[in-house]
Formats: C-alpha cells, structure tokens, sequence
C-alpha cells in the first residue's frame, strides 16, 4: 500500500468511503494502527492522560508531544499523521501557533497538525495553512477548553448551541482545514453539520453520520485496568490490559518455578571448550 496523502483522503470523502483514524502515542502503537490499515493516525494529546498519567492534557509540553509524534511517525508506513497541537502552544496568537505547527513538521516528522476551536481560530487555520501546513480542525467538545466548558460536555444539545457548533465547522472549514474532528455531539447535529460542509468530519461521539470516525487507541483495544470510567461513545474492541497481565504473570510464574528459561532459550557453547572453561 501507498502513503495516504491530503489526495487519497480528499477521495475517499468524495465517494462517501467512511476515513479511519486512531491514536497512536508510540513506535509500537503507531505500528499496530498502520498495519491495521488506518488511514490516519493522530498522536493526540490525550497521550498525556492515557500514557504519561497526568490528570489532563493541560500537561502536557510541545516537547514531550515531539518526542511521541517522531516515534509514531517511523512507524506510520502508510497511514496519514497528524500532531496534536497542546493547549499553549497555538491560543497567543497566528505566529505562534504557525511557529509550533512548524516544529510539529520539522520535528515530529508528522504531516499535518490538529488544533482545536472554532470561528475564533479561523485566522490561526489561515495562518498555518497558508504556510503549506495542513490543518485538521476540533469543534464540538474540545477537551482543552474543559475548565471553561465546566468539564467534557455534550455540545450542540440545543438548537442554539448546534447552530454555534455548526457557524464554528463552517469558519474552519473556509479558514482552510483539510477535515474537522467532531466530538461529542448529538448524533443528528453531527450528521446535519457534515451534509453542509464539503470537507470530512472525523467524528468521535458524534454518531455514524460523520465522514469518518476516530477513536483513542489504549480505550478500544481495552489496554487499561478494569474499573476505568470509559466515555458512552467508546467500544472496547479487545482486552489488551488482561492479555498482557496474563503473560506478564505467567512469565513471573515461570520464573519463580524455573520453568523459564527452558533449554530452547538458551545458547549453546561446544562440549570441549566447556571442558576446557570448566578445569
Ligand atoms: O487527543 C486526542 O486523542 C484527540 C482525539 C480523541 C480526537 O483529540
Ligand atoms: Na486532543
């Protein structure tokens, strides 16, 4: 298979073929989406909740977020990348956060960022499109602004608040986003919102009208302790936590028992050199 490019992505959308994303925070993860045959893979910033183990992404540094997008972005063979931009790192002002997306490129080896907002990042979008950066938008809920949306939220519930998510999609969308996450909104807005844009919706809690649909890798292949609170919108696919635990504690048995290692797992040395190492 060929890398995905704006292109492929751009001609899935016309044919109405549903866009597949997932996260990835690492070279392992990144390798799993790829070979799974994703078509996008986003290093997003909820790595530092799922996999650095902060309260929440405010967290979370430009530098670490580079650190995590190189490693995906080695593994990403054929899968389209896109670095999340971290709460700080883009609000001050276009310069900054074309500065930021600049590194993301440079630096994270990804090939297009995502930054959340609506109307009001419209200049920022232009800004960092217009340097030839490819911008995937965030409207519905955008989990960076959680203080001041009084925490993760369903937006769009009410006719006024889907007609704010729906102005916001329709401003990112003109400032030059290549497709927009949708997260966090009623099935039916989701669905009316994409029919009146001509770019992809990525939807996560959004209902399956959305042009394609994303999710966060280390929730749906269940790689977590059970008792998580786990967010409505999330099929857990797999049981990855319970499989590693298992063979993490047989390993931890074995060796307890010395049935590990076994002879197969060794290295041989010839029978006269060990004659030799043994006088
Ligand atoms: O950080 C993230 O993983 C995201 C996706 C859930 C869209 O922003
Ligand atoms: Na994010």
């Amino acid at each position: 298979r060929k890398k995905i490019t704006l292109n492929s992505l751009r001609s899935m959308y016309k044919k109405g073929e549903p866009i597949t994303m997932i996260t990835a925070h690492d070279f392992p993860s990144g390798h799993v989406g790829d070979a799974a045959g994703m078509d996008m893979v986003l290093v997003g910033d909820s790595l530092a909740m799922v996999a650095l183990g902060m309260d929440d992404t405010s967290e979370v540094l430009v530098e670490e977020m580079l650190l995590h997008c190189r490693s995906v972005s080695r593994a990403a063979k054929t899968a389209f990348t896109v670095g999340d931009l971290p709460m700080g790192s883009y609000e001050v002002s276009p310069e900054q956060a074309l500065e930021t997306a600049i590194r993301f490129i440079k630096q994270g080896r990804v090939q297009s960022i995502k930054l959340e907002g609506g109307a009001e990042m419209a200049p920022t979008i232009k800004k960092i499109t217009t340097a030839g950066i490819p911008v995937l938008g965030h409207v519905g809920l955008t989990p960076q602004r959680q203080n001041s949306l009084g925490g993760f939220r369903v937006q769009g519930k009410t006719a006024a608040g889907a007609m704010k998510v729906l102005e916001d999609a329709l401003a990112i969308q003109e400032a030059g986003c290549f497709a927009m996450v949708l997260e966090a909104v009623p099935q039916e807005v989701a669905a009316l919102i994409t029919k009146k844009l001509s770019v992809p919706t990525i939807g996560i809690g959004a209902g399956n009208g959305c042009s394609g649909q994303v999710l966060v890798q280390i929730d749906m292949t269940g790689n977590f302790p059970p008792g998580r609170f786990l967010p409505k919108f999330v099929k857990k696919y797999g049981d990855v936590w319970s499989e590693s635990l298992k063979a993490i504690e047989s390993y931890r048995e074995e060796t307890k028992s010395r049935a590990y290692p076994a002879p197969e797992h060794t290295y041989p040395i010839p029978k006269d050199e060990l004659e030799v190492f043994q006088l």
